[in-house]
């Protein structure tokens, strides 16, 4: 007979603090549920104290505000932008929408983030911008990065979608660049299912991005008494979630603090418990590098190869645990080939074969994470 079988342990399972559904019925009885109510205002000055962006825009989604992102530069056919291949395909969307193209670049073997030393190297006389995403919430090496755009007058976007709650020389990600985007999908630190935040930190841009963000049309300023009626006065697309979603969202950014320190204590676990093994196996784990404040959004480790990964992911499975692989290299995809068939990327190509995520969510137990850690522990190659 088998031994009876033990729960499963998902990669994620979305956190809630109890307090969501309260404030969404507060939200519901104000009779405002639409955008830009009470609660999109909470998150706004919420999300402004805990990243310090000079100003925070609530948006559908992290691709939305990517979108908004790339519409703001004004990005056009001809126009090329520098940009991982170890990211989401939001990421680089947001620039082929626009009719731009992506310059893929390699990442750094160490923390996964685009590889400062080769952006200089891609730069052309069309270069717009860089997008940069720091990986795991791990910054990249803004000042470098920050460096070169000034030195050829490109811009900076950071796709800060793993980073809510992240540092780089203690000033929080987010805060490096004109532009930065947030993500609270699900599987984020922070999530209302589906959700993100565009954060501008150049006042110049912020008219025309709550434009962007009602439909190409001047509303907020009617909305605030300083025109009398609103038109369409640019494009734009419908990237203002409902205010039932920034209710939920802001019983999250309530909590932060405290779903921060849990994540924090299953991935400190995780790093304490399995140093040992991995360096005896020849196994990497996540790099941070002293100048950065990690969030604890993703515990990774890096296997030998594709085989032995694939093999890995079994094992857990077949003890009742999800583990996960993530990107898939985009310049190697249909589309990226097409755009960039001169990119050249082995490190993404290495790495992308070899990582796998371990299971890390607020209401991981110490029970749970010790059968991932024991799991982890008895994959022997
Ligand atoms: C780096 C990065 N950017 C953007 C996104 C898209 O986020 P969203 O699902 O909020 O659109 C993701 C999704 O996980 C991501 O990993």
């Amino acid at each position: 007979m088998h031994a009876p079988e033990r729960d499963p342990i998902p990669f994620n399972r979305p956190f809630t603090t109890g307090a969501e559904f309260e404030l969404m019925q507060q939200a519901i009885a104000a009779g405002h549920i639409s955008g830009d109510g009470r609660f999109t205002k909470r998150a706004h000055e919420l999300l402004g104290a805990i990243t310090g962006a000079e100003d925070v825009l609530l948006t559908t989604s992290c691709t939305h505000a990517l979108e908004m992102a790339a519409i703001l530069l004004d990005l056009g056919p001809g126009d090329e932008v520098i940009v991982p291949s170890f990211t989401f395909v939001s990421t680089v969307n947001a620039i082929v929408l626009r009719g731009a193209t992506p310059r893929f670049v390699d990442i750094r073997p160490d923390t996964l983030n685009l590889d400062e030393r080769l952006v200089e190297a891609a730069i052309t006389d069309r270069t717009r911008a860089i997008f940069v995403v720091h990986y795991a919430g791990v910054a990249c090496e803004m000042d470098a990065i920050d460096k070169i755009a000034a030195t050829h007058g490109i811009a900076v976007v950071e796709d800060a979608a793993h980073a809510l709650g992240a540092t780089y020389h203690g000033k929080p990600l987010g805060t490096f660049a004109p532009l930065a985007t947030l993500s609270f999908h699900e599987t984020k630190n922070i999530q209302c299912g589906e959700g993100g935040a565009l954060l501008v930190n150049d006042a110049a841009l912020m008219e025309r991005a709550e434009i962007i963000r009602e439909k190409g049309t001047n509303r907020s300023r009617f909305f605030r008494g300083q025109v009398d009626r609103y038109t369409w006065v640019d494009i734009g697309s419908s990237y203002l979630p409902s205010d039932l979603l920034a209710a939920f969202l802001t019983a999250q950014l309530e909590h932060f603090d405290d779903i921060q320190a849990r994540r924090h204590r299953v991935w400190s676990a995780y790093a304490t418990e399995l140093s040992g093994w991995a360096s005896e196996h020849g196994i990497g784990l996540p790099t941070v590098p002293a100048e950065c404040g990690h969030p604890a959004h993703l515990f990774y480790l890096l296997l030998d190869c594709l085989d032995s990964r694939q093999r890995f992911i079994a094992h857990l499975r077949d003890r009742g645990i999800q583990a996960v692989f993530h990107y898939v290299p985009l310049h190697g995809s249909d589309l990226g080939r097409r755009l960039d068939p001169a990119a050249h990327c082995p490190v993404t190509d290495d790495i992308s074969d070899r990582l796998v995520r371990l299971p890390l969510f607020p209401g991981l137990v110490e029970a749970d994470q010790a059968r991932v850690i024991d799991a982890v522990r008895s994959f022997s190659g």
